[in-house]
């Protein structure tokens, strides 16, 4: 049997493409936001692909490899003490790293189900939109465009941190996000599970919840009545 000499896998290739693509996918839907216009369209399509990479991670929190499980790194106060004592040595977010991390997917996931029924009373509404009255729309399209500023907050807080890491305490976060593996050669224990069947019940589910979102359950509109010229 053929030894493993590489460093140990922290970060699985489903997530580090889940957070790359939900780095393409957060600056597309704002960038196509401030140009306007019919950008709205494109803005719809990157919301409802960050909608889709939530679902995927939420999942992938069950049933992805043990470092980008969920119930590993749920910051709980006994976690965050023994962090703040120098007492936790796992590879992956630290009980800090994962009070940021649960924020921004939670955040982003309420933005993307708000921008579902968002409707910007001139020409584009969010796939889900009939599925409440007006009243309810204009509440959670507020909602969707004061959300902006806390997301911008927590991905400087994000970046932030991260470089504070890299350039400061000189502990390399970013290579193990590109190539998922330890930079520094510890001798921590390798992510295990989430290989192909989980990756294939993660993408079936992720599918699936595209497909509602995206109105797939909703009744067919009512076919236009032909124009008879009168
Ligand atoms: C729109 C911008 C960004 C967003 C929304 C974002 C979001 C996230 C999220 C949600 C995670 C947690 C991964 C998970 O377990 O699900 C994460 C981790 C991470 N991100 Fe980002 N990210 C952004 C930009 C960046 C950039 C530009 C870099 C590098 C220069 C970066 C480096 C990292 C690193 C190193 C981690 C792992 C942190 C740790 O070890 O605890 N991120 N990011
Ligand atoms: C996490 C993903 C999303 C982010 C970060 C985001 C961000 C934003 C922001 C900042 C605005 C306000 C722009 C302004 O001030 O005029 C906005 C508006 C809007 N968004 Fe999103 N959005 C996301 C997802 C979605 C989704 C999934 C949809 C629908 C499929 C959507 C549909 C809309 C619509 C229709 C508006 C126009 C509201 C109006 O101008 O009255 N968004 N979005």
């Amino acid at each position: 049997m053929s030894v493993d000499h590489r460093p140990p896998l922290v970060w699985d290739l489903p997530l580090r493409l889940f957070h790359w693509l939900l780095v393409i996918c957060l600056v597309g839907a704002v960038v196509t936001v401030q140009l306007g216009g019919s950008w709205m369209a494109w803005h719809e399509r990157f919301g409802l692909a960050i909608f889709g990479l939530l679902v995927f991670r939420l999942v992938w929190g069950v049933i992805g490899s043990t470092h980008a499980r969920f119930s590993r790194f749920f910051p709980t106060p006994g976690r965050l003490l023994a962090w703040w004592r120098g007492q936790w040595h796992r590879p992956g977010h630290t009980p800090l790293a994962a009070l940021s991390v649960l924020a921004m997917l939670g955040v982003l996931a309420f933005q993307a189900t708000t921008g579902l029924f968002a409707d910007d009373d001139i020409a584009y509404t969010g796939p889900l939109r009939s599925l409440v009255d007006s009243a309810t729309s204009s509440r959670l399209t507020g909602l969707h465009m004061q959300m902006e500023w806390v997301i911008y907050g927590l991905v400087a807080l994000h970046l932030a941190a991260v470089a504070f890491y890299s350039l400061v305490l000189k502990k390399p976060l970013i290579r193990p996000m590109i190539t998922g593996r330890a930079a520094d050669g510890t001798d921590a224990e390798s992510a295990r599970g989430g290989g192909w069947v989980a990756l294939l019940i993660a993408l079936a589910i992720t599918a699936g919840a595209l497909w509602v979102a995206n109105g797939g359950l909703l009744p067919p509109p009512p076919e236009a009545s032909p124009d008879l010229g009168w």
